[in-house]
């Protein structure tokens, strides 16, 4: 699988990191053009980068991803745990981190594979950046219902994590009215607030908190004491799993053994529910949504970015570029090169034209 070869005959396609509606979409999109456009034949590589490190592949046949496009996850798995970089070997007992990068292109050789559709998010393209080195060719696709990825406006799977919160929200307001409560909702996101402001927005939140603008209890205490005042006796809090308050620090649900991102985020809905009900007397409830954003069958939209997003991702490998990823900007499909975007995220802007509107509606910031 070297670079110098021009000809593709067989491309392998891997998802990594945590699964995300519309991936399977992806799959699909890649694998009918490979098939009915170009007669590649389409291997599919099991559990992300797991599958390539330890020789686990499978042909993918028209059939086999058929009837696949609404489906959830992914019919390839996936771990957000193997980095080729620093994979856990043991040797006389111990383990050790070793990199496994030539047992990669080994395995992918033997496989006969000439380039690689890697969808996925940063880390996933992280571990594209560096296979890259040993010659193997990728194309990455954006995955991730963070929203966070570099370089593209959207990702696939991020629009119907927002509907799923979104849905969560307008259901927890009948109890939050009938209870007189301030209800906390918690949304995924890792460092990024992209879930909480669209589903925030979406669904009339009264506080949006995010891990751009950290909060002070102050000002929040005060802002649900005063919508008591005049008469509305509940709150809807939305906070991403990221926010933190002013000098503090992000709540850390656990932490991952050998991922390239250890930290699992999640629990700051707790704290918050129990500091708001410490400071402003009033009755909180939490709710942590957790993992139900990444599952359920894609929305329309992430079923059409993902099917885009294949399809291109395949014609540019075919055009002869490589190692890049495909992106979205002001609406037009493109790609940029994997190495500029690697290891970095996208955070909302401070200033977001959204933040601005939800401001003018009375939407607090805790700022
Ligand atoms: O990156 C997607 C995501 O769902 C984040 O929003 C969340 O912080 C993390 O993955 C959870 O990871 P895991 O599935 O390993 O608990």
């Amino acid at each position: 699988m070297a670079q110098k070869k021009q000809t593709i005959k067989t491309i392998g396609i891997l998802t990594g990191g945590g699964d995300c509606p519309g991936l399977n979409a992806v799959i699909r999109a890649v694998t009918k053009t490979a098939i009915n456009r170009y007669d590649l034949r389409v291997i599919g590589i099991l559990d992300g980068y797991l599958g390539l490190i330890e020789k686990r592949m499978k042909e993918l046949s028209y059939n086999d991803v058929s009837n696949i496009l609404t489906q959830g996850g992914t019919i390839l798995g996936t771990s957000n745990k193997a980095d080729p970089l620093k994979f856990p070997v043991t040797l006389d007992g111990k383990c050790r981190l070793c990199d496994v990068r030539d047992n990669c292109l080994h395995n992918a050789e033997e496989m006969g594979l000439d380039a690689i559709v890697a969808i996925g998010g940063d880390g996933t393209m992280a571990g594209a950046a560096s296979l890259i080195q040993t010659g193997l060719r990728f194309m990455g696709v954006p995955k991730t219902i963070d929203n966070d990825l570099p370089g593209t406006e959207v990702t696939f799977g991020f629009n119907t994590a927002v509907m799923t919160a979104t849905d969560a929200i307008d259901k927890v307001h009948t109890t939050a009215s009938s209870h007189h409560r301030v209800m906390i909702v918690e949304v995924m996101g890792r460092y990024a607030g992209w879930i909480a402001l669209h589903a925030g927005v979406a669904g009339g939140s009264d506080v949006i908190l995010i891990p751009e603008i950290s909060y002070t209890l102050d000002v929040i205490c005060d802002f649900v004491r005063q919508r008591s005042r005049r008469g509305k006796r509940y709150s809807i809090i939305t906070v991403a799993e990221g926010a933190k308050e002013k000098g503090g620090k992000m709540v850390v649900k656990k932490t991952v053994k050998n991922s390239p991102d250890p930290i699992r985020l999640g629990g700051i809905a707790n704290k918050l529910a129990y500091d708001i009900e410490q400071q402003a007397k009033l009755e909180c409830r939490a709710v942590i949504l957790g993992h139900v954003q990444r599952g359920g069958t894609p929305s329309a939209f992430d079923r059409t970015l993902a099917t885009s997003f294949g399809n291109y991702a395949l014609e540019q490998l075919m055009a002869g570029h490589n190692n890049r990823l495909v992106v979205r900007r002001h609406g037009e499909l493109d790609t940029v090169p994997l190495s500029t975007i690697a290891g970095k995220i996208r955070t909302v802007p401070r200033n977001h034209q959204l933040i601005e509107a939800a401001r003018a509606v009375g939407t607090c910031f805790g700022n």
